[in-house]
């Protein structure tokens, strides 16, 4: 909240306690708003709920609450409008309090004082004997954002690669690489080498069904625990496609708190088993064990153990809930998995909830819809169907660093760093894309309008970044601190210090709905308005006590388009 809510806020509840409300009850109901409509206001109340506090209609309710709110230092003016009171502050006033806590870094525009709030953000999380292909890419830029999120919001983050280095899939690879594997190969490209594998183990397994046999049996052996031929394997495996993995990562700017993938919880799945047991809810079905789950409304059981003694996903995540409860104390456990895997987690909470598990409530599956690709005739499909051809997210990444790097040539061949700028433009040009539509959502891959400097692209916002730090460079004098400037000069900026007051309320929304669009929203939405300012505000050639004013506008907007920027994972260049 800002200063300028804070206030609104005071004189609201102490209006509502003069109206006969019970201040306590009433704290709960002011709730604050950009208007639908700009010209009606800077900020608006909702008054239904206080209204029924009162018992009285929320028309009245709000002419009455609004008659309160007289004017003062801050507050220009209020009005009712049917059910909402509209509140205009006054333009130095806004100007003040807006800028002064940007500069000096104040929350909501900088990071909250620690709130005590624990989540567990589960992301990324690759199935690891698979290519790292561009699926995975959604799950990893969200849940990067939403780490980041959260940490702005000053909660205790615990960001987790749950990887999936365990099961059939994994054995599947083992068995391939046994019969055809080589190690040469391996070390030289793991990524593709395994998916050549897993490829070549599609094949010959369709003309030799043993050999899915030989793969469950080679599973067992792995999850007895003895140190074998298995075990070794696995190890291999593991650890060449984890450094291969590494590289996007680092491109993406993605760091983990944790990785405990799958394989973590071998040993602590019969404790969970075991509780599952206890709590009663554990049934035996053809020699398997599930927990039927027709009285939570899912038709299909929770399949917990084969009837061959083996453990499944489903076991791994149970007993990954219950190690990240006793670790962590989460208030939420976020996994960003597609939506595809919708049954999955609403099993995993029924299952929960049937043993009355209170961490139950904490579990939230935040899905997400496809990433298609544009095809030839201007249709869009499934990207990795392209015959059967896995889409390697290091090799999109390099083809979107290589077309910015022939923009940066044509416009800009003197830039310092081309590398470095092309590199932070291109991925960034992705991962914007990725952000900006509300998450379940397909994506649409879209070269052309990914990489344009015009519209709602990553690029777009980089580069207003740039031209305001072009701006500053160009001025070559200190922005001044904000108890030097008359304010009073700023009164046509309005625009876009009322855009940055939305910030706190967009990191809000953007944490609890888990939606990183709304911030991405928000960068265009502020790059829009300052770009516009701009167009008929000088600040190169401003008489002196203008050009301070506005030098402290233009470095707040750069500050703040640089946060929001990085609440999504994307660098700021400064030049490009
Ligand atoms: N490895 C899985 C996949 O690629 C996603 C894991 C998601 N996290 C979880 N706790 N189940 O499909």
């Amino acid at each position: 909240m800002t200063d300028l809510h804070r206030h609104l806020r005071e004189r609201l509840l102490a209006a509502s306690v003069d109206l006969g409300l019970d201040a306590t009850a009433a704290a709960d109901l002011v709730r604050l708003d950009a208007p639908k409509n700009k010209d009606h206001g800077d900020i608006a109340l909702g008054a239904f709920q206080l209204a029924k506090l009162a018992g009285k209609a929320p028309p009245a309710f709000a002419a009455e609450l609004a008659a309160k709110i007289t004017p003062d230092a801050v507050i220009e003016s209020s009005a009712a409008a049917g059910p909402f009171v509209n509140f205009r502050f006054r333009r130095a006033a806004l100007a003040r309090e807006v800028l002064s806590a940007i500069q000096s870094d104040a929350a909501p525009y900088g990071k909250a004082t620690p709130t005590g709030e624990v989540v567990c953000i589960d992301f990324s999380s690759p199935n690891i004997a698979k290519p790292f292909h561009i699926g995975h890419m959604r799950s990893t830029v969200i849940g990067n954002a939403l780490c980041r999120i959260h940490r702005h919001q000053g909660a205790t983050v615990h960001g987790i690669n749950h990887l999936g280095d365990w099961g059939m899939p994994f054995a599947k690879m083992m068995t391939a690489y046994m019969h055809f594997g080589d190690e040469a190969k391996l070390h030289e490209s793991p990524m593709r080498y395994m998916f050549e594998l897993y490829k070549r183990y599609g094949k010959e397994a369709e003309a030799n069904p043993g050999l899915d046999d030989e793969a469950a049996k080679r599973f067992k052996a792995l999850e007895s625990g003895v140190d074998n031929d298995e075990r070794r394997m696995w190890q291999l495996l593991r650890d060449e496609s984890l450094k291969a993995f590494q590289g996007p990562y680092t491109r993406l700017g993605v760091t983990f708190d944790h990785v405990t993938g799958e394989s973590f919880f071998e040993d602590k799945m019969e404790a969970a088993m075991a509780r599952v047991t206890a709590a009663g809810v554990l049934e035996e079905s053809e020699g398997a064990e599930v927990v039927k789950l027709e009285d939570k409304g899912i038709k299909v059981p929770c399949l917990l153990r084969k009837s061959d003694g083996t453990t499944l996903y489903h076991t791994r995540d149970l007993a990954a809930v219950f190690y990240r409860e006793q670790q962590y104390h989460p208030n939420r456990i976020l996994y960003v998995v597609g939506a595809e895997q919708k049954l999955h987690f609403a099993q995993l909470k029924a299952v929960l909830e049937k043993m009355n598990e209170p961490i139950a409530a904490a579990v939230e599956h935040v899905p997400f819809g496809l990433v298609l690709s544009k095809t030839e005739d201007g249709k869009y499909e499934k990207f990795a169907s392209r015959a059967g051809n896995a889409v390697f997210l290091d090799e999109i990444l390099d083809e979107s660093v290589a077309k910015v790097r022939q923009v940066i040539a044509e416009k800009n061949p003197d830039l310092d760093d081309k590398d470095q700028v092309a590199e932070q433009v291109g991925v960034s040009a992705i991962v914007f894309n990725d952000l900006k539509n509300s998450r379940i959502k397909d994506v649409k891959f879209d070269w052309d309008a990914m990489l344009a400097f015009e519209g709602e692209t990553g690029p777009y916002v980089q580069y207003a970044v740039a031209r305001l730090s072009s701006i500053l460079r160009k001025v070559d004098a200190p922005v001044p601190a904000t108890d030097q400037v008359d304010f009073a000069l700023l009164a046509d900026a309005e625009r876009v210090l009322l855009q940055m007051m939305e910030f706190g309320n967009a990191v809000r929304r953007a944490a609890e709905q888990s939606e990183p669009s709304v911030v991405t929203s928000f960068a265009i939405a502020l790059a829009g308005e300052i770009h516009s300012y701009l167009v008929d505000h000088y600040v190169v050639g401003a008489e002196p006590a203008v050009q301070q004013a506005r030098l402290v506008l233009v470095d707040a907007a750069r500050r703040l388009l640089t946060t929001a920027l990085d609440l999504l994972g994307i660098p700021a260049p400064e030049r490009m």
